[in-house]
């Protein structure tokens, strides 16, 4: 019977384990699979450090927010590691395929592995949802749930002070999170990172939101750009991994909306928490069918592939086409939102 290694690399996201657990379950179920968990993503595949994965080790964790695997953001082909390392300790430990859940940078390693030989098939992650070839990623919805109600949370405060709150959500590249949870909670100004606009905009939005009696409210992306700037807090300089560091664009506004308009305002940063906790029963559903269909490229041998959602239903697309561009919030979405803006 054949024995499947599965690994979560890259942030976290709810969702994780219902696409380990769907997985687990089907080919345990149906094809009489064997599970190992890699721990801490490509660290415990380079390291060959895995548990195994009976089906007792998956009951109930469709619900369980993190990874029961752990994650890491070690590239396989650093740190020792390399096709060659992978595939022995692939043959010490019997292992036939892995299936790697993951982002961006873990589908592009895996791409790369898969060229030299390795059997590998991706499932999408990132609470982003900016991953081209697929119309949804898990987490997202989870997200966009905690950003809504924190913001909603916000709104109240902001009327009893007669302040402008500003949510900064989650959204390094692209602005769709702050784009939902913005709709769905009524802000008066959402900011993403593709599309610029001015410190005047902005505060035009504020003081139309005031003129009419309303607590001003915005929703701003962490990767959101001034027009006129050329990065998103570039003084803040790059962290571990050598990414600019984000965070902080929401008290950077707060000032220059007070003294533009006159408005007391405070700033709120959601970090993290988007990104703990319990998924949603969407996300847990879109997960756990991500899982089993993962089963079924394995079993299939579509190595290099990655599962999907188109509309409502699951697919099978290359590698390739998932990677090298971004999903972003196109134009006509933002344009719709902004109608509601001030
Ligand atoms: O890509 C997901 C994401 O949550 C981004 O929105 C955010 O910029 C980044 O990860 C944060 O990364 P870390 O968890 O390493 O701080």
């Amino acid at each position: 019977c054949m024995k499947i290694g599965i690994l979560t690399s890259g942030g976290d996201c709810p969702g994780l384990n219902a696409v380990i657990r769907g997985a687990v379950l089907k080919g345990i179920a149906v094809h009489g699979q064997e599970f190992v968990g890699y721990r801490d993503g490509w660290r415990g595949v380079v390291e060959g450090d895995v548990i195994e994965l009976p089906r007792t080790s998956v009951r109930g964790i469709a619900k369980q927010g993190g990874t029961i695997l752990g994650t890491s953001r070690t590239n396989p082909f650093e740190n020792n590691g390399g096709p060659e390392v992978i595939k022995a300790h692939m043959e010490r430990l019997g292992i036939d395929a892995i299936i790697a859940i993951g982002g961006e940078g873990t589908l592009a390693a895996a791409r790369r592995l898969t060229d030299a030989g390795l059997k590998i098939v991706g499932v999408p992650k990132t609470v982003d949802n900016d991953l081209d070839a697929t119309d949804y990623t898990f987490g997202f919805d989870t997200a966009v749930e905690i950003a809504t109600e924190a913001i909603d949370r916000l709104r109240t405060t902001g009327e009893s002070h007669h302040r402008c709150m500003i949510a900064e959500v989650m959204g390094r590249h692209v602005g769709w999170i702050a784009l939902h949870s913005g709709m769905a909670s009524g802000a008066h100004a959402i900011l993403i990172p593709e599309h610029k606009v001015t410190m005047d905009q902005i505060a035009t939005w504020v003081k139309l939101a005031r003129d009419r009696g309303r607590a001003p409210l915005v929703v701003v992306a962490e990767g959101f750009v001034l027009e006129g700037m050329d990065a998103p807090h570039s003084e803040r300089g790059l962290d571990t991994f050598g990414r600019p560091r984000l965070g902080g664009i929401a008290e950077q506004l707060a000032p220059e909306i007070e003294a533009r308009t006159g408005i007391e305002t405070r700033a709120t940063i959601l970090g993290h928490i988007q990104r703990g906790g319990v998924p949603t029963a969407f996300d847990r559903v879109l997960a756990t069918r991500l899982g089993m269909a993962a089963i079924d490229s394995v079993v299939e041998g579509r190595w290099g592939t990655m599962v999907s959602l188109h509309g409502t239903e699951i697919a099978h697309v290359g590698f390739e086409e998932a990677l090298g561009r971004l999903k972003v919030v196109p134009q006509h979405r933002y344009d719709e939102a902004a109608v509601l803006f001030g």
